[in-house]
């Protein structure tokens, strides 16, 4: 088997401490100077109102919030949207499409006030009060139930305090979706502080995925584990030679798909082809892969392996953290806020059996599902597909102004 002794070098590479590097998809096609701005800049060059917040957990994690106020023209209606990205992902995915297609624009358009955060870990919110990240394997020792049970909520009250507002619309994409479910059931007093929830490419159960990377991480999660604790391997930084190799393994020869499948991001997830808008690839290579714990990736391969969606598995250590032998499930029956989703039939890590038991496990809070009717879109798609705005956003809009 070819694949594990990439996995292998990976690992070894980035205990060497290979530094984190923005260039880590691909140096091809950057050459845009949108590449290198942040957030805030960006937004402001297209014309638009731009803030930066910061936030401190309870357990020390620094994170850093973006904020549209308003559009360019619109009026805010004091109704604030709050977007939360997937894996790997960060608070750029919202806009880096551009002015008409990102979602951050086109909701301040519709006069909300946007507000997207970062999960702990991701290059937006790699920062703590004590604990340095290059430095302190600590730092590194969550996943995205920590990002569900203490980021999510400590970011929507800061915004509910900062706006005077009672209630956020939330919408996530991927992860996104899955630290809102762990919020809602571990922390259901928060259900009353969500107008609704909009699921893009929901993650709960997720045996049914069919991303061929995903699996074979999955199928080594055990030694992989194990090896990332005796190495003291703790962040997740797939280095430039696995990804290129893996990438030229699986991906046509062309540059846009080599570009694209050398991106640990894409090469997770897959991509299509029709909705991936080449003028954009500079900006999209150049902000994500945007980091992420060894464990986030690790509490998926458990979930793909067990068909469970429970919390992270300790091994012989669950006894003595949870009390019991195995990870509690997470109770869905302490969902109450109305939940919309959406899923496609070519997502790679949303499988739509998967979706559909989510939606039923809810009961009446899965308010309703809708299939993207682009048979071809991707996990990836919703936040960059051309055709995302015409097929989903609009359906969300209006939804949102139901609520
Ligand atoms: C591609 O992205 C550019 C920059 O955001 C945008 O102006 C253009 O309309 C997009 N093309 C398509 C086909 O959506
Ligand atoms: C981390 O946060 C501290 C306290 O807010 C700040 O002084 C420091 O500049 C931050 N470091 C980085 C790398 O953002």
């Amino acid at each position: 088997m070819l694949v594990l002794p990439l996995i292998l070098s990976t690992v070894i590479t980035i205990s060497l401490g290979v530094p984190h590097s923005r260039q880590l998809g691909h140096p091809v096609l950057q050459d845009d100077e949108d590449a290198d701005l942040t957030v805030p800049e960006l937004v402001t060059k297209y014309g638009y109102p731009a803030e930066e917040h910061f936030v401190t957990t309870s357990d020390g994690y620094i994170l850093r919030l973006h904020r549209i106020p308003h559009g360019r023209t619109s009026h805010n209606k004091n109704k604030v949207a709050f977007l939360m990205h997937g894996l790997l992902c960060s608070s750029a995915d919202w806009i880096i499409t551009g002015t008409t297609h990102g979602l951050g624009y086109l909701l301040a358009d519709e006069g909300y006030d946007v507000w997207m955060g970062n999960g702990r870990g991701n290059h937006e919110s790699r920062n703590h009060t004590t604990l340095n990240p290059d430095t302190d394997a600590d730092f590194w020792h969550f996943s995205w139930h920590e990002i569900g049970n203490v980021d999510v909520p400590t970011m929507i009250d800061y915004v509910l305090e900062t706006t005077g507002q009672s209630q956020v619309y939330h919408i996530g994409h991927s992860q996104g979706t899955t630290s809102y479910y762990v919020m809602a059931s571990t922390r259901p007093e928060y259900n009353d502080k969500i107008a609704a929830h909009f699921s893009l490419a929901p993650i709960a159960y997720m045996n049914h995925m069919t991303s061929p990377l995903m699996h074979i991480v999955a199928s080594f999660s055990g030694p992989l584990d194990v090896l990332a604790e005796l190495i003291g391997l703790n962040e997740f930084l797939p280095s430039s030679d696995f990804i290129e190799a893996v990438g030229s393994l699986l991906c046509a020869d062309d540059e846009i798909t080599q570009a694209l499948c050398t991106n640990a991001l894409f090469a997770i997830c897959g991509f299509s082809p029709h909705e991936m808008n080449a003028t954009i690839l500079p900006v999209l290579t150049g902000h994500t892969p945007a980091g992420a714990s060894v464990r986030q990736l690790m509490h998926y391969a458990q979930e793909i392996n067990s068909g469970y969606f429970r919390e992270y598995d300790f091994g012989l250590d669950n006894l003595a953290i949870y009390g019991q032998l195995s990870p509690p499930d997470y109770d869905l029956s302490k969902i109450t806020a109305p939940i919309y989703m959406f899923y496609s039939h070519n997502d790679w890590m949303a499988g739509e059996t998967d979706v559909i038991k989510l939606c039923d496990g809810l009961g009446d809070a899965c308010a309703a599902h809708f299939l993207v009717s682009d048979d071809e879109f991707n996990h990836l798609d919703y936040l960059y597909g051309i055709s995302a705005p015409e097929i989903l956003y609009a359906r969300v809009i209006s939804l949102m102004a139901r609520h």
